[in-house]
């Protein structure tokens, strides 16, 4: 038994912006104080994380300050030993980008925003990060004729075919990760989920260079299943990074902590993260895109933030616990999963075999599937009751 104490082994990271998010939402101001982004960075070794992340404005909101906060910065790393292992743009916040960023209809701000992109890809590679994540927030629309969504997609994938052929040029070893979201800001984003965005990618000069930061709540925002999306990115080895945190079904972006609201999404989660028993596993970093309450002061602000690693930590234990149970074993065998690895058309068989082939339709009709069995196996295993 553990006490659930996060180590360094454990690779878990945070985004500056979420214990320094203030509270500030659509119906009222900030609820708390500025958090100095470097501040948070010791404190997150304090409590654990291997990393940290960030967008350029969260650390870097001041041009006349950068290169004192960057040394301020470089020196918490140094002596925390923490690494900066995602770097990020803010191409949202600014009015500039209010219609979009790389897909805006104006071209003076699409080029405005490339260069952020760029500059910041310098940053991050001085930094040693490995992925550099895209969320187009502001890239969709309210309205139907006002965004030629095919002409979008032109300069999105041209933004991407210019970042990948830039990162290359300079040497760097950055892979981009595309993060989908449904909606918020805008009323329909472009790659609004998992499957989209891997289509977009599909589309590209070099396709290798690019994958996916999928967020819990942005996938269970559009009802869907999470463990299942990140299952198909990996299957695709595209699940370069991750986001996770907490959502209550379909409704705004709740970026709960990890744990809270689908709490059955998170066991299944953490399991598609471990290879769900027989398949890829993830190997990058486990991070958190999360908000404490707005109505959080900065006690539960650092409360939360452990809360999203100790419940991974928990959840972990669960997950081995449930697939390392011979009862476990014996009903995934039960409900013949191991059987769908097994090609459809045997070795040397041709289809017209198979189309000779009889089958007892009736009692394939009739039999028993154990599927209940087994996913109450996993239901006491997450309650803690086996
Ligand atoms: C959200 C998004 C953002 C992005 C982040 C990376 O909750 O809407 O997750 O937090 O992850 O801005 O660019
Ligand atoms: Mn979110
Ligand atoms: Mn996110």
């Amino acid at each position: 038994m553990t006490d659930y104490t996060p180590s360094p082994e454990d690779k878990f990271s945070f985004g500056l912006w979420t214990v320094g998010w203030q509270g500030t939402d659509v119906f009222g101001p900030s609820s708390r104080d500025l958090l100095d982004p470097v501040e948070a960075t010791y404190r997150l070794a304090e409590l654990g994380a291997a990393a940290v992340t960030f967008h350029d404005d969260d650390l870097l909101p001041d041009e006349d300050e950068r290169d004192a906060v960057l040394e301020r910065f470089e020196k918490a790393l140094a002596e925390t030993g923490l690494a900066v292992e995602m770097v990020t743009t803010n191409l949202f916040s600014a009015p500039v980008f209010k219609e979009g960023a790389l897909t805006a209809n104006n071209r003076e701000v699409r080029r405005y925003a490339l260069a952020k992109v760029l500059r910041n890809v310098d940053l991050a590679a001085s930094l040693g990060a490995k992925t550099f994540v895209l969320w187009g927030g502001r890239e969709g629309a309210e309205h139907g004729a006002a965004k030629d969504v095919q002409a979008a997609l032109d300069r999105y994938r041209e933004s991407l075919d210019l970042l990948c052929a830039y990162v290359k040029e300079q040497g760097y070893d950055i892979r981009f990760a595309l993060e989908p979201k449904p909606n918020e800001p805008r009323g329909d984003i472009l790659l609004p989920t998992i499957g989209h965005a891997l289509a977009l990618i599909a589309e590209l000069d070099d396709p290798s260079m690019v994958g996916l930061n999928p967020e819990v709540g942005h996938e269970e925002m559009a009802g869907l299943n999470f463990a299942q999306g990140i299952s198909q990115a990996l299957w695709h080895d595209k699940l370069f990074h991750v986001d996770l945190n907490g959502q209550h079904g379909p409704r705004f972006d709740q970026d709960l902590r990890f744990g809270a609201g689908n709490l059955r999404g998170a066991f299944w989660t953490v399991d598609a993260l471990l290879g769900a028993g027989t398949g890829k596993a993830y190997d990058g970093y486990v991070h958190f895109d999360f908000k404490p309450p707005r109505a959080e002061a900065m006690d539960g602000v650092w409360e939360s933030a452990r809360g999203c690693m100790r419940n991974y930590l928990m959840l972990r234990e669960r997950v081995q616990a449930f697939r390392s149970d011979p009862d476990v074993v014996a009903a995934l065998e039960a409900a013949e999963v191991g059987t769908l690895r097994t090609p459809t058309l045997g070795e040397g068989e041709s289809l017209a075999d198979l189309r000779a082939a009889s089958y007892d339709v009736e009692g394939l009709a009739a039999r028993s599937v154990g599927m209940e069995a087994l996913d109450q196996l996993a239901l006491e295993h997450l309650l803690g009751a086996r």
